[in-house]
């Protein structure tokens, strides 16, 4: 894939670790329970499916490493390593990279951040997801607030960079109980967050129980209120956000997940990871291969991880572009191309403006406070 006109891309590598110490009840992720890891056998496919990426694509130095799963603050230390000093050697790294994990907040990972830190990791990503324990026993989560608060102070006088996620929306979770839980988080100091609101996947264990009556989730309508206090008060606390559920203080927003929003480059290695990448005039997008032992399978017999290579086509191209990058809270910008491969659907964008839920500014395309909140309406109108 050399040889492409202009500039490339920023590139990033996401790294999926596909085991956790239990499934969580609304988790639709490729997870797994824990079992006992074959370090030897983890680096060697890692390393393998890495180094295939590295001889296809054009050398870039890395702007940002993730791990996310899964829990990959249950990876073995070897494996960590080994991954972080292949991409080292492989790349190398830019100045400023940005180096990720997911950390679930348990005494257990509590004890291995000095670890993570001694690896290169310099941004720690905590599943919080509640300081509150009847929260936390409602999402079965194997840690309580304490545990919790303890693991955000350590991450934060450990790692320069410490984000955690939220879930909210819980049911019967009112604008009031929100505003004081979020208040209480904000305190905490951390300079980015992540707010979700809690969605009932399919086939979940969350989902069975709702059919069963044991619970309702919240209706549209009182989520969107507290979408709107999550915008409120992470604004006033200097957090504001800069997509639909990510809040940072100016400068601290992830390096990362930017890629994924504006149309960046990045190698996805481990079960089931997505990757994009450009060359030659083509996008790419790949998916590993999605069972652990497929993926090790997959890669020890043919060098790469990868399932499927789709070369995405102009619709796939533009649709991608505009449901990322709308994400964004400074949208994202339209060329002449975009414009043609709108064709006549260019009209609805008056239709979406009228009525409050996008705005086209200085060549770019935005949607607002309102339109964030039912994005996936906007987006359906605008391009199906
Ligand atoms: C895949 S998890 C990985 C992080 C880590 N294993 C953990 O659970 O703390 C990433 C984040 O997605 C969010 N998440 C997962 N499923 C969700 C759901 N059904 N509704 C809302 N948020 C969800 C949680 O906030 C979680 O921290
Ligand atoms: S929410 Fe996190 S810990 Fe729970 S199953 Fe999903 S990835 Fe694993």
């Amino acid at each position: 894939m050399t040889g492409a006109a202009g500039g490339l891309p920023k590139l990033g590598v996401y790294v999926h670790w596909p085991y956790c110490a239990r499934i969580c009840p609304y988790c639709d992720f490729n997870v797994y329970k824990r079992r006992e890891i074959d370090v030897a056998r983890w680096s060697g496919a890692l390393r393998r499916d890495l180094a295939a990426w590295a001889r296809r694509i054009d050398r870039r130095p890395l702007t940002s490493l993730y791990f996310g799963g899964g829990t990959p603050s249950l990876m073995p230390l070897g494996v960590l390593a080994d991954v972080i000093n292949a991409c080292a050697e492989l790349w190398g790294f830019s100045d400023a990279a940005e180096i990720t994990l997911e950390a679930n907040p348990t005494d257990a990972e509590l004890s291995r951040f000095d670890d993570f830190r001694r690896a290169g990791v310099n941004r720690l990503s905590l599943g919080v997801q509640s300081f509150d324990d009847d929260a936390l026993r409602f999402l079965k989560r194997n840690h309580d607030g304490a545990q919790a608060r303890r693991a955000v102070d350590l991450a934060l006088a450990r790692f320069p960079s410490v984000t955690f996620d939220l879930i909210y929306a819980l049911p019967e979770q009112s604008p009031k109980d929100w505003r004081i839980a979020l208040r209480s988080a904000l305190g905490h100091g951390a300079s980015h967050l992540s707010l979700y609101q809690l969605t009932i996947e399919n086939g979940t264990a969350f989902e069975r129980a709702v059919g069963r009556g044991l619970f309702k989730p919240l209706t549209d309508d009182s989520a969107a209120d507290l979408f709107d206090v999550a915008q409120e008060e992470t604004a006033r606390a200097g957090l504001p956000a800069y997509e639909i559920s990510n809040h940072a203080a100016p400068g601290a927003e992830s390096r990362h997940n930017l890629l994924y929003w504006s149309g960046g480059d990045y190698v996805g290695v481990g079960p089931g990871a997505h990757g994009r990448l450009t060359g030659g005039g083509a996008r790419l997008a790949t998916t590993a291969e999605f069972e652990p032992e497929k993926y090790l399978a997959g890669v020890e017999e043919s060098v790469s991880g990868a399932a499927t290579i789709e070369v995405l086509d102009a619709e796939s191209r533009l649709v991608e572009k505009l449901s990322m990058g709308m994400r964004l809270v400074s949208g994202v910008a339209i060329d002449e191309a975009d414009i043609a491969a709108l064709g006549a659907r260019v009209d609805r964008l008056e239709k979406l403006s009228a009525d409050g839920l996008v705005v086209f500014r200085e060549g770019r395309l935005l949607a607002t406070g309102n339109g964030r909140k039912v994005l996936n309406a906007v987006l359906a109108a605008l391009l199906c």
